[in-house]
């Protein structure tokens, strides 16, 4: 047996033992773990055209890297990224056009900008990921004359440091290609994924409960991050995505390109008829992907080895709760230990703006309808509801729905034929645009740069950015004595990379 053709049987997840058995003396007796076996999925180099067992494309046609761990790396497999592998999102600004001609040309124009704007149905999709890579040599052009020419793919230090003090300066980019038309580029930075497990694990109902008592709090006022109506966030710069498993069938289709279970790879925008012959990854193999992941260690703290180091380390400590920083990053949350985060969403000012937004929660009320009303309904329901999951924005409960005229929210009213009943959602206001959830601090010191699009080269940079809801922390934090400062920074170099 060949070596490739030992890797795919490998990756193939199929037949495990099977191929170890085979290849006999070439590899140790101890059959390979789920986890062992995921660990080689994360790692894995994709290549395009390359067809696994489930006769899929393999990477692309649209992608941002070609492995997990090409952004997930920092502080060891498994970390933060760097700022060059920065993730892009391209949004356009839809204004209200009254006459059909004006409309007609604007999807014109959209469409001819990128053609992910508009789905097969004609809807306008908001927001798209403005993917780095396509295996269509045609799109090159298409993102420079979005985005201008791409970074380095593996910049030297001063080239690293030129990108971050772009994304510093110009975190959010806009431009104007026609009268009507306003587009911005914003960015996500690559988070680790060190303690994943424990963040899965914790009930909704601690959510719920941290919630409830900040409200009482007068600065601070964390919203439980919605996933469609009841389900509750906790990964994703938005707290968009509910569970690990759902994050890392995402991350395979919308970063990699990879067709996987429920989760289909995204459009090449030039060629949107395109479908993949297969999977890329049986439902198996990504089962084995997220066994991985959870398997990462969560963070450590790393106490200092001198006593001079302690004692700052110790005072900085104490600034930390004496200012407010752990209202929000909470050290302990449920079972899960040293965490430093709440994983709410906070306002977190203007400055924090970015046009994928949080998703909103959704209050139901129920209504009994009279038999008139109830025809009614009937006549208007919809013919189906479909949820529209956003990778890097949330989930969109998209129709089944009547829309409510000028908002730009949608009511949904789905009818219970049997008992009559009627429930309409209204979503709650709130600055979308602003809130975040609050990033857990542990591994800090392994993971810069910092905030959701890594604006922030250092840990000091980050705290100043904080407006919204933590502006009195932060003027509490300009207030303080030099010295103190230093404690703050030097007890968050404690939290490290397992
Ligand atoms: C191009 C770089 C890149 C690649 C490749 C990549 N990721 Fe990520 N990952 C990101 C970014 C950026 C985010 C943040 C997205 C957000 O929060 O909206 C993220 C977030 C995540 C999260 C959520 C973490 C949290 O705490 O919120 C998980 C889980 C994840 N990635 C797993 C994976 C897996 C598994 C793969 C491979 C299939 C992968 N990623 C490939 C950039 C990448
Ligand atoms: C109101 C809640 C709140 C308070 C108070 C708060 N933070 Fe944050 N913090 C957040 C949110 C939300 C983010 C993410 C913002 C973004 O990415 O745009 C964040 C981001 C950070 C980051 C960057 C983390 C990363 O992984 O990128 C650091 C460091 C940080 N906070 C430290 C502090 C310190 C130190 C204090 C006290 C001076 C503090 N925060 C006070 C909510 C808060």
């Amino acid at each position: 047996m060949k070596n490739n053709a030992l890797r795919s049987w490998l990756v193939a997840g199929l037949g495990i033992t099977a191929a170890i058995a085979w290849a006999g003396p070439l590899l140790a007796a101890k059959p390979l773990t789920l986890v062992d076996h995921g660990r080689e999925l994360f790692e894995r180099q994709w290549v395009a055209g390359e067809a696994g067992l489930a006769g899929g494309d393999g990477l692309g046609p649209m992608f941002n890297h070609v492995s997990c761990a090409a952004c997930h790396r920092q502080g060891g497999l498994g970390g933060a990224g760097p700022v060059d592998v920065n993730a892009l999102m391209l949004s356009v600004n839809v204004p209200k056009l009254p006459e059909a001609t004006q409309r007609k040309e604007f999807l014109a124009a959209l469409k001819n900008l990128h053609p992910g704007f508009l789905s097969a149905s004609g809807d306008i999709q908001q927001n798209l990921i403005l993917h780095r890579f396509s295996t269509d040599p045609r799109y090159t052009a298409l993102r420079q004359r979005l985005a201008g020419p791409d970074r380095p793919f593996q910049p030297s230090t001063s080239e690293r440091e030129a990108i971050q003090s772009d994304v510093a300066r110009r975190p959010f980019r806009t431009a104007t290609p026609t009268a009507s038309l306003t587009l911005a580029i914003t960015e996500r930075n690559t988070p680790a994924l060190f303690g994943a497990r424990l963040i899965d694990a914790i009930p909704d109902a601690v959510f719920h409960s941290l919630a409830a008592s900040q409200s009482k709090h007068p600065e601070v006022s964390g919203r439980v991050a919605p996933v469609e109506v009841t389900k509750v966030g906790r990964f994703g710069w938005r707290g968009q995505i509910e569970h690990l498993h759902d994050f890392v069938l995402g991350a395979c289709a919308n970063e990699m390109g990879l067709e996987v279970p429920g989760n289909a790879q995204p459009v090449d925008p030039l060629l949107p008829e395109y479908r993949p012959a297969g999977q890329d990854l049986t439902a198996a193999q990504c089962m084995s992907l997220t066994s991985f992941v959870a398997s990462l260690p969560p963070p450590r703290f790393v106490r200092p080895d001198s006593d001079e180091k302690q004692r700052l380390v110790d005072a900085g400590r104490k600034v930390f709760h004496k200012i407010g920083c752990a209202v929000c990053h909470v050290e302990n949350i449920g079972q899960t230990q040293g965490i430093y985060s709440d994983l709410l969403l906070h306002d977190m000012g203007p400055k924090l703006a970015d046009p994928v937004l949080a998703q909103p929660t959704l209050v139901a009320t129920s209504q009994n309808l009279t038999s008139q009303e109830r025809v009614k309904a009937i006549q208007q329901q919809p013919v189906a509801t479909q949820t529209r999951q956003m990778y890097y924005g949330g989930t969109v409960v998209t129709s089944a729905m009547f829309s409510s005229g000028d908002s730009e929210f949608t009511l949904f009213r789905p009818l219970n034929s049997k008992t009559a009943v009627q429930t309409e959602f209204r979503p709650l206001e709130s600055n979308r645009s602003q809130e975040w959830r609050t990033p857990p601090l542990w591994g800090l010191a392994d993971s810069a740069p910092y905030l959701h699009d890594g604006r922030a080269a250092t840990i000091a940079e980050a705290i100043v950015l904080h407006g919204g809801e933590a502006a009195a922390t932060t003027s509490r934090y300009l207030a303080l004595e030099l010295e103190d400062r230093l404690a703050l920074v030097e007890f968050l170099n404690c939290l490290r990379a397992p």
